[in-house]
């Protein structure tokens, strides 16, 4: 902690993830305890990130945060928890050194005294459905124990911030391990395999509806745990099972299980959706014309070699080797050509061109919607939360106020 400086500033980013097996339902509303454990994989933060800076001078009054630039209600409840959290900890940490007559340590104690301010961007549409929750509080929880000097457990943490948050800790696959305990000390995240594991693995998102979604995450996810039998019959029944098959299929780099049960439990995510009462929709016509095509396409091939999900929205992310991007990507310009912006239909990793056979575009190739999909985005499994060493990229002044807004 650079607390002798009058501004003591630290800037880090963080991945989003993609649940492969979904987390939906809480048992404990406040710590965010869930009722099934879940499995993501980290997606690349070249293409999707949060940027976080928090710093702390004895000159601020309060604390305060900007989220894109723009001033936010720092006193929201999640965001008062992981603040409260790792101020805790920091404490905690800096008593424990059992030295608190020296200078350093009353340095500390003084610093944790100082109010804080907090800017944060995404380089992606926040709520367009792309898991900017989870970034958001990974970012936010690693950039503050960076910035009070804690170290260790961290998932916990950002747990409190939004559940799948937790996951975005870790680079790779990652496994949020439900726990047992009242206090959610044992409700963490933990890696399955790091994001060198499964080189040829990619990610195509097909942002199909960049509004904001209409029944949130938390809400709905409240709504199923007291409506839907189906959903609890598969958090006690089912995902435990799931969770060990998922982890094998990974290890083993099988795509096509991985695929497989990808697509099933996304499909399952939604069926608890549906049996929520009032049912909750998340998947819109041109999501079902995705699940569609894939299936064609896979049933073409005679293999699962494209596979979906999709969360508490309308955008697809697929999962694909790298030997079948060209093709695929072909396909979806096919079935969903872009309205009028053509050139930046394609964002993320480059693809080459390919020319599918005209037995695959007719047997696979249906009724062509034009406009639907926005643009895709091509990723691939990414690392963890990273510090940005580089001064140039703190979001906030040595004023201590954003950079890009004056
Ligand atoms: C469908 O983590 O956004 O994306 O814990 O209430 O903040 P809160 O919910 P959130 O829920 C994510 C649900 C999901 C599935 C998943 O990511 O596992």
């Amino acid at each position: 902690m650079a607390e002798d400086k009058p501004l003591a500033v630290v800037t880090c980013t963080a991945p989003v993830n993609i649940a492969v097996i979904k987390y939906w339902g809480k048992r404990d509303e406040e710590l965010i305890l869930p009722i099934n454990s879940s499995l993501s994989v980290t997606l690349h933060q070249d293409q999707l990130k949060t940027t976080t800076s928090a710093a702390i001078s004895r000159d601020f009054t309060e604390d305060r945060l900007w989220l894109n630039g723009k001033e936010d209600d720092i006193g929201q409840p999640r965001l008062q928890s992981c603040l409260r959290e790792i101020r805790r900890l920091a404490r905690k940490r800096h008593s424990g050194n059992g030295n608190s007559g020296d200078s350093s340590s009353r340095r500390s104690s003084l610093s944790l005294a100082y109010k804080v301010h907090i800017a944060s961007e995404n380089n992606f549409p926040t709520a367009a459905g792309l898991a900017s929750s989870a970034a958001g509080f990974a970012c936010l929880v690693y950039t503050l124990a960076k910035l009070y000097g804690v170290e260790g457990e961290l998932s916990e943490v950002a747990r409190q911030g939004s559940g799948s948050a937790c996951r975005s800790m870790f680079g790779g696959f990652v496994q949020w391990v439900m726990g047992q305990n009242a206090d959610g000390k044992d409700s963490i995240a933990q890696q399955v395999a790091p994001e060198t594991h499964w080189p040829k693995l990619r990610v195509l998102i097909l942002v199909v509806s960049a509004e904001k979604k209409h029944v949130g995450s938390t809400a709905g996810m409240q709504t199923s745990v007291k409506t839907s039998l189906l959903l609890k019959h598969r958090a006690e029944a089912l995902v435990p099972e799931r969770m060990s098959q998922m982890t094998q299929h990974i290890q083993q780099r099988d795509f096509e299980a991985f695929g497989e049960l990808t697509m099933k439990d996304s499909n399952q995510f939604h069926a608890t959706c549906l049996d929520t009462f009032p049912p909750i929709f998340y998947l819109n016509d041109i999501s079902k014309q995705v699940v569609a095509l894939v299936h064609r396409y896979n049933a073409h091939c005679g293999k699962t070699k494209v596979a979906y999900t999709f969360d508490a929205g309308p955008n697809a992310v697929l999962f694909m080797l790298d030997d079948t991007v060209d093709e695929f990507v072909d396909v979806v310009k096919r079935s969903f050509p872009p309205e009028n912006n053509g050139g930046q239909f394609l964002k993320g990793l480059p693809v080459g061109s390919a020319t599918p056979s005209e037995e695959l575009l007719s047997a696979v190739v249906r009724d062509p919607t034009p406009g639907a999909i926005q643009y895709m985005l091509l990723t691939k499994p990414g690392p963890g939360p990273a510090l940005v060493e580089d001064a140039s990229c703190h979001l906030l002044g040595a004023d201590g106020l954003p950079r890009s807004s004056s």
